[in-house]
């Protein structure tokens, strides 16, 4: 069993979520890695398309893999939102261990095409693959700052997912996980992320084996968090509250008025009160998922 099938597993089995984090630099690593390794956690590292293109493809993989024997931590990579088959390809070849194809904006028939070809390559290696139908970002929400817009402007319950839908597109892909829509829509908000509870409920039993996943997992409430995670969710995307932490200690940071930081110029002095805020999210998430303590 591949490293990616044996935690989904125990996810399943155990009633936890994994927390996948995303890693657009070596600082968020560290902070990622850091705080897998203070809880005993397996964590999930993922890079969208943009963001391993800024790192390097073959320099996520290789310096994920080196964190991860130096640490003694189990990490699953993952390609977050690769819009169409082209792009998990040459994550698989780079040695991912998990793909997202977010074929949403694919038509149905080509999104099903698309991520068939896809999982029957994936799974010969071991490596799992999550579909996805319902556009999380239909009305222009991203992993940004919208907390100077009211929710309802990004969301619509017309575009959650559909059970019946989902059985449909799993049985034709042979995907192991769903990226389900039930109002998590990405970045924070004015508002709570509230999400339907009843829905996901309904996907759930829909779906039987089929593993979950809950992105937008930045201003959901903990209590709704605990719930999804008990109704079968596995895995939950977490990527704004770090960009967010970052941003706010690095601004702290470089405005402050005197030494040991304000004036500084050399990153690696720079840099460590970043880390440690966005390592302090990864932490509150790991304990809230529930994964602490498994390795
Ligand atoms: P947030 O930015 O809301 O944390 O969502 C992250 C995500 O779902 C990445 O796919």
């Amino acid at each position: 069993m591949s490293k990616a099938k044996y935690w989904f597993e125990r996810a399943k089995n155990e009633h936890f979520a994994i927390g996948a984090f995303n890693a657009a630099s070596i600082e968020t690593l560290k902070a990622i890695v850091g705080a897998a390794k203070n809880l005993r956690s397996p964590v999930i590292i993922e890079a969208s398309p943009g963001e391993a293109e800024y790192f390097g493809i073959k320099e996520l993989v290789g310096a994920t893999r080196v964190m991860e024997q130096s640490n003694g931590v189990p990490i699953i990579l993952n390609l977050d939102h690769a819009p169409d088959y082209d792009h998990c390809r040459v994550a698989l070849e780079a040695g991912f261990d998990y793909l997202h194809l977010d074929g949403s904006k694919l038509d149905i028939e080509e999104n099903i095409r698309q991520t068939r070809r896809l999982a029957d390559e994936a799974h010969k290696k071991g490596v799992l693959v999550e579909g996805e139908i319902d556009n999380i970002n239909v009305l222009g929400a991203g992993s940004a700052d919208h907390r100077g817009k009211n929710i309802d402007v990004v969301r619509d319950p017309k575009y959650y997912t559909d059970p019946a839908k989902a059985a449909d597109f799993v049985e034709k892909t042979q995907i192991d996980t769903l990226a389900s829509f039930i109002g998590n829509v990405h970045g924070m908000y004015a508002q709570t992320k509230n999400i339907n509870l009843d829905l996901l409920r309904e996907i759930k039993a829909r779906l039987g084996q089929t593993y979950l996943s809950l992105h937008g997992g930045s201003g959901i409430p903990a209590n709704e968090i605990t719930a999804a995670i008990g109704i079968g969710v596995q895995k939950i995307n977490v990527n704004t509250q770090l960009r967010l932490a970052f941003r706010d200690k690095l601004k702290e940071t470089l405005d402050a008025p005197g030494p040991p930081a304000g004036g500084e110029v050399a990153i690696y002095k720079i840099m460590p009160a970043a880390i440690a805020a966005m390592q302090a999210v990864v932490e509150e998430k790991i304990k809230l998922f529930g994964s602490a303590n498994k390795i």
